[in-house]
């Protein structure tokens, strides 16, 4: 457990030698730590075999090319979900997943700077997405500026980027990243995101009409989690007095139509939508930030992985959709063109209940609920892969060239339109 706080001792500008016992304080609160990331794993370890043997499938994306859903299930339940799709005439493949890929490779902080290079070619460390930041924004002082919108359960800073404020009223395009931890993706996009658009000079004229704010990592605390503990790990790490599980699904967790459908109210679901709307800390930070400069967001991108989708409103239901569907429809085209332009790669522009399936409380509904006229949910690459969130980090520039387009083509939007 790390605070990003002030309490830092290099900052401290009178070094005390600490007392014996000040030294015995540190010494207890380094083993306390020690126990608790221990226990952290074994939990970790449990629930890696619980996973495969819960009833409740855990959804993890799809492939609409060839109408497939990808879930994980229960060894016990293997031959009951059998019966069930032989029964509704779903055809199937099975294999058995190896409680390996729940496991992490720990890796080590690279030193030295990190560059454009580390966000194409690896996932980073959140220590690693901060520091990446603090470089861009000192290099462009007068075109990055990043804001603190809160804390996460455990005290990281949920961090804004934003690019292009100039003080003045133009519209804003939102969008934020990674809200879900295992999606890893998400990160890179968005940090690729906030270095195109000011290192290079043909955006100039776009920033000089659209603001644009990013919040490369909405979930520090899962997406730490799923780096050093449990790789598939998606929910926040708000831990809960007298439950054996822990966190909430952020995208179930916003206060619109919250609870409904689509959603657990148990703790240990994998979609466990909060004791109450906006009960994370992480979905307060973002809904109230949101919410202050609400009549100037125009385009809002909720970036997830995986399926290659783009999906828009309502959610929260199926076959309900807002009066300027037709619009939201015409963009989100507009946007999949974009992308296929770049490689052939092909996205799949759907209403998120119709298409994948309804969730109520998830941001994007939130966000249109507010006014936010182009709100949007986008399902990253891969669409090929079984388990697509450990998308091959040799890919991870494409992916990125190509959500850049897509957001590029909403910022134009929202410049011609507002
Ligand atoms: N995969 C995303 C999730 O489960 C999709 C959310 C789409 N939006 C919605 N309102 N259903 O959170
Ligand atoms: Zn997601």
């Amino acid at each position: 457990l790390k605070r990003y706080e002030k309490t830092d001792p290099m900052i401290d500008p009178v070094f005390k030698e600490p007392s014996i016992d000040n030294l015995v304080e540190i010494k207890r609160k380094e083993l306390e730590n020690h126990i608790r990331s221990k226990r952290d794993r074994e939990a970790a370890e449990a629930r890696a075999a619980e996973r495969i043997a819960k009833i409740n499938p855990d959804f993890l994306g799809e492939n609409w090319k060839k109408k497939q859903a990808h879930y994980f299930i229960n060894k016990d339940s293997v031959e009951k979900v059998k019966t069930n799709l032989v029964a509704n005439n779903i055809t199937y493949q099975m294999r058995d997943v190896n409680p390996q890929i729940f496991k992490v490779r720990r890796r080590r902080d690279l030193n030295g700077a990190i560059t454009i290079n580390d966000i194409n070619n690896r996932y980073l460390s959140y220590d690693e997405q901060m520091q990446f930041l603090n470089s861009i924004s000192q290099q462009y002082p007068n075109d990055v500026k990043l804001q603190k919108l809160g804390n996460s359960f455990e005290g990281r800073s949920i961090t804004a980027v934003r690019i292009g404020d100039d003080g003045s009223n133009k519209p804003i395009v939102w969008i934020d990243a990674g809200i879900h931890a295992r999606e890893w993706i998400s990160y890179n996009v968005a940090l690729y995101l906030i270095y195109t658009i000011v290192s290079q000079p043909a955006y100039r004229d776009l920033l000089n009409s659209v603001q644009l704010v990013v919040v490369p990592n909405t979930n520090p605390d899962g997406y730490e989690f799923s780096r050093t503990v449990d790789r598939m790990w998606r929910k926040t790490r708000s831990r809960f007095t007298n439950s054996r599980c822990g966190g909430a699904d952020a995208n179930r967790n916003y206060p619109f139509f919250w609870g409904t459908q689509g959603v657990s109210h148990s703790q240990c679901s994998e979609v466990y939508c909060g004791a109450r709307p906006q009960s994370e800390p992480e979905v307060l930070a973002l809904t109230n930030a949101i919410q202050r400069e609400e009549t100037r967001i125009k385009g809002y991108i909720a970036l997830h992985s995986y399926g290659q989708e783009i999906l828009y409103p309502w959610g929260h239901t199926q076959r309900t959709y807002p009066s300027d569907v037709e619009d939201l429809i015409k963009v989100g085209r507009a946007m999949a063109s974009a992308i296929q332009a770049v490689n052939n790669t092909e996205y799949n522009v759907v209403n998120s209940g119709d298409g994948l399936y309804p969730a109520a409380g998830a941001s994007d509904d939130w966000a249109k609920s507010r006014g936010i006229k182009y709100s949007y949910t986008i399902e990253l690459s891969p669409i090929d892969d079984y388990i697509g969130f450990s998308l091959p980090e040799d890919r991870i520039n494409q992916v990125c060239r190509e959500a850049f387009q897509a957001i590029q083509v909403l910022m134009i939007e929202v410049k011609s339109k507002f």
